[in-house]
């Protein structure tokens, strides 16, 4: 049934390179999401499995089909968009039975599977309402329940929630999760809300500047992030900068500015060299005063901020870095600005990474 293969797809418009040699496979009935930054191609790519545009290399398969010269119509998919795309002038019926009916299923056919995808999206009390009558929740419910009623098994959603509040959203990214398992659907979709991608995907895939960077479940991701821009865009993170200063067994130390040194797990760097080390800002664990120990820095809480769930702090080290530590606000002490505190974290929770090419600034931006 509808996977999706992408075997080595390039799409360049002139001298942009939308889409860069991207292979990847969602598998069937997979929740799939690709998630990246404004303009690194996540639509270009969504648009190519459609068929709406050709690539220039690369082939592209649904199912056991090579679909490369196979008009949108006949690839047997269902497509939101971001922006409200109904037909104004018919109801929510009509919006929901025109696949169906395009489709020559007869009217009782056409009707059954009408009120079954209303009831979906909750929605059948309002089957009269033209589009200018529903709130923008509701028009990107009647836009999902009209791609299920065309029958696709393959779903593309592309920002289906951006343009709705943040409650609206939250709700309704389960909903549209929820569907498509009850349906059995493949569905993929784009998005540029980590938060979002992590909360309703199987797996992701983390896009850059039209290339593929890491695909992983949202745990894989969050806990073993591959690349800079990864541990960056997905869950966040504070970067403190160093070199090697020792390498032993599994371990390096990593001498920070400052001199003030730190120990986390090799993964393949050398003595001398140039680093930047990852630390979550839940990772930290924060105390009263001067403490010492493994991997614990002295610093003074420069600014709070009560979030609720959490608290966070911008602490700044005695090494002048400053780092975000955020603590859970029920279960944690609590600290004012000027405190000294002492801020620690584990190694194997720590990212070790070489320092980028570009420099960081440049490394985890995204625009
Ligand atoms: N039809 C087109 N003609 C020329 N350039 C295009 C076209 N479509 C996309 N691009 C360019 O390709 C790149 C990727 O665009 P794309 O729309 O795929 O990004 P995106 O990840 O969906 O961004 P956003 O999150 O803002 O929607 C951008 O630099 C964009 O300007
Ligand atoms: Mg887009």
């Amino acid at each position: 049934m509808p996977d999706v293969r992408l075997v080595n797809v390039t799409k360049r418009f002139g001298k942009i390179v939308a889409v860069d040699n991207v292979s990847l496979h969602i598998s069937d009935k997979e929740y799939f999401s690709i998630l990246g930054p404004s303009g690194c191609g996540k639509t270009t790519l969504l648009r190519l499995i459609a068929g709406l545009i050709q690539p220039d290399e690369g082939e592209i398969y649904i199912g056991d089909r090579l679909v490369n010269d196979v008009p949108p119509e006949d690839r047997d998919i269902g497509f939101v968009f971001q922006t409200f795309a109904l037909f104004p002038h018919m109801n929510a019926w009509e919006n929901v039975t025109y696949g169906p009916r395009v489709k020559g299923f007869d009217v009782r056919k056409a009707e059954r599977i009408g009120h079954e995808v209303l009831e979906m999206v909750k929605l059948h009390e309002r089957l009269d309402a033209f589009p200018n009558e529903l709130s923008g929740g509701m028009m990107q419910r009647i836009a999902v329940a009209r791609a299920l009623a065309a029958g696709a098994k393959l779903l593309l959603l592309d920002e289906p929630l951006g343009h709705l509040d943040a409650k609206v959203r939250n709700e309704l990214r389960y909903e549209i999760r929820r569907m498509t398992k009850d349906l059995e659907l493949t569905a993929i979709h784009v998005t540029h809300d980590q938060s979002e991608a992590m909360a309703i995907s199987d797996r992701i895939a983390v896009m850059k500047k039209g290339k593929i960077l890491q695909v992983g479940t949202p745990q894989e991701l969050y806990m073993n992030p591959q690349s800079i821009f990864v541990a960056h865009f997905i869950g966040g993170s504070n970067f403190l900068e160093g070199f090697i200063a020792e390498t032993k067994d599994k371990m390096a130390v990593v001498e920070l500015r400052g001199e003030v040194k730190v120990q986390a797990v090799n993964k393949g760097v050398n003595k001398g060299e140039r680093v930047v080390l990852a630390v979550r800002p839940e990772t930290f664990t924060i105390k009263k005063g001067r403490g010492k120990g493994e991997n614990s820095i002295f610093g003074v809480i420069e600014r709070v901020a009560f979030e609720g769930t959490n608290i966070r702090y911008e602490v700044r080290l005695e090494n002048q870095d400053l780092v975000v530590v955020v603590t859970p606000s029920l279960i944690c002490e609590w600290f004012n600005i000027g405190e000294n505190v002492t801020v620690s974290f584990q190694p194997e929770n720590a990212h070790l990474f070489v320092y980028p090419e570009v420099g960081l600034r440049e490394e985890t931006a995204v625009e």
